[in-house]
């Protein structure tokens, strides 16, 4: 019998071997929450469904649903110590359901491959900025200048497919190097250098004299601009962001040594994550204020703000350069995160190696990304359901995708398992622990199926 396959869940071991340190754990989960959702999406989705209100059901979303879900999954997996199917299956199995629970890892590691489609291109744009900023083209550029480089370069399918191959070679060799010499040692000069940097940036956008518009913008609510389709969008939002919902946490807290608190460790990767989005969000509103853009304007929101931002500082060039090769980074550790789930699968159930499941996932998702690729040049007029192919994979994984998963997982923790094995992985049978049962029990299950079957139409209003 393999020692992972120990019938005492604290005495199983990851395959894949384990995070050196708590610490190790935080930054690699941060690590895989930091990325393209806090920087480039919650600016523009918060800036199309309209801002306050928007951003306050965002947060209401990320403590009251996501937080308690995060904290599922970690414990899921830890207990499991395997790739998420198997895991779930074992655990199915072992808390006296059924093994048929392995579908809901199947989801998620279909769920991970999809987004890597379509973040990948986005991730490619980052790079591709890299070498635009340090060409010196953004230097003193008006918003039109930086707005028509922007339009040029996603307009031609050949550079942004040459950026997302080169995005996903990246990502594929971090994955076949494995788990500790792949993924701790980018995380942890990467998140606390954004950060640094995003102040500076907020340094800037505070002495644009817009300050007080982007903050009113941000945190005044008008509920009257609240549609249900932004209420999911706001849940999706916090799902997509703190990379929940799929399993990449489950699979990384299979790796987690059995002392570490779950609680804690969650609660740390939260903060973090959500203050670099209302970070994100501080610096890029007053600038589109400022120079008179559209807070609407969609996927190309930061490349068109924070260029020509950078554009206007002094030391701009150096800066804007250093900023888009740590966001490249960011979505580097997350595209990590997103690929994990499917090798780890390939890894046990297909025998393979570390490297040859790499591979593989890695070239089906690249081939998968020139639906999106594609979706912003040639097919871009080709539009069905929520709009281009981009548009549809985005609204599948983050909209429908994670949180039903997310909603499975906070029913698999909260009833299909017994209370003595989650008091055993929370290490608490004190309050906070009731408090995360009641969340997972109730409060997150009931918001996700209310705020999907009411953004669906299955939910008649009462009025
Ligand atoms: N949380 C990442 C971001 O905000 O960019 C995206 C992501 C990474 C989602 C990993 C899901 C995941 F498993």
């Amino acid at each position: 019998m393999l020692s992972n396959q120990a019938a005492d869940p604290a005495k199983r071991t990851s395959l894949h071997g384990h995070w050196s340190s708590r610490m190790a754990f935080i930054l690699a989960v941060t690590g895989s929450a930091v990325g393209l959702g806090n920087i480039w999406k919650f600016p523009y989705i918060a800036g199309q469904n309209g801002g306050g209100a928007f951003v306050l059901v965002y947060l209401l979303c990320v403590f009251l649903v996501g937080m308690p879900v995060m904290m599922s999954e970690v414990l899921i997996g830890r207990r499991g110590r395997r790739n998420p199917v198997a895991t779930m299956a074992l655990l199915g199995q072992e808390e006296g359901s059924s093994p048929n629970w392995k579908w809901l890892g199947g989801v998620g590691v279909l769920a991970g491959i999809l987004i890597l489609s379509y973040y990948s291109v986005v991730a490619g744009w980052t790079v591709a900025y890299v070498f635009k900023s340090a060409s010196g083209v953004f230097a003193g550029a008006q918003a039109e200048q930086v707005s028509a480089q922007f339009g040029g370069f996603v307009g031609d399918w050949r550079l942004v497919g040459f950026s997302h191959t080169l995005f996903m070679g990246l990502t594929t060799f971090v994955v076949a190097r494995g788990v500790e010499r792949g993924l701790e040692q980018a995380v942890r000069f990467m998140v606390p250098a954004l950060m640094v940097l995003l102040f500076v940036l907020l340094g800037f956008s505070i002495s644009s004299g817009h300050f007080g518009e982007g903050l009113a913008f941000m945190f005044t609510p008008d509920f009257s601009k609240l549609t249900w389709d932004s209420v999911l969008a706001a849940m999706g939002q916090a799902f997509f962001t703190l990379s929940i919902g799929m399993g990449a946490i489950m699979a990384y807290g299979a790796y987690l040594p059995e002392e570490t608190s779950i609680t804690g460790a969650s609660g740390s990767v939260v903060v973090a994550d959500t203050s670099i989005a209302i970070l994100a969000g501080l610096v890029i509103f007053p600038l589109v204020f400022a120079n008179g853009l559209d807070p609407a304007d969609g996927p190309g929101l930061v490349f068109d703000t924070l260029p020509l931002a950078f554009g206007q500082m002094a030391g701009g060039v150096f800066f804007s350069t250093l900023f888009f090769i740590l966001l490249s980074f960011a979505a580097w550790t997350s595209a990590i995160g997103l690929m994990e789930p499917a090798v780890a699968w390939l890894v046990e159930h297909q025998f393979r190696t570390r490297a040859q499941a790499a591979v593989m996932v890695g070239g089906l998702i690249w081939l998968l990304g020139f639906g999106s690729v594609l979706s912003f040049n040639v097919l871009s007029d080709f539009k069905f359901y929520k709009g281009t192919i981009f548009d549809n994979v985005d609204h599948l994984t983050s909209n429908v995708m994670l949180p039903l998963g997310g909603m499975f997982i906070a029913i698999f923790a909260g009833w299909v398992m017994c209370r003595n094995s989650t008091a055993d992985e929370l290490g608490s049978s004190g309050t906070l622990y009731k408090i995360w049962r009641i969340l997972a029990r109730f409060v997150a299950p009931v918001a996700i199926l209310f705020i999907f079957l009411k953004a669906i139409g299955l939910l008649p209003d009462l009025s």
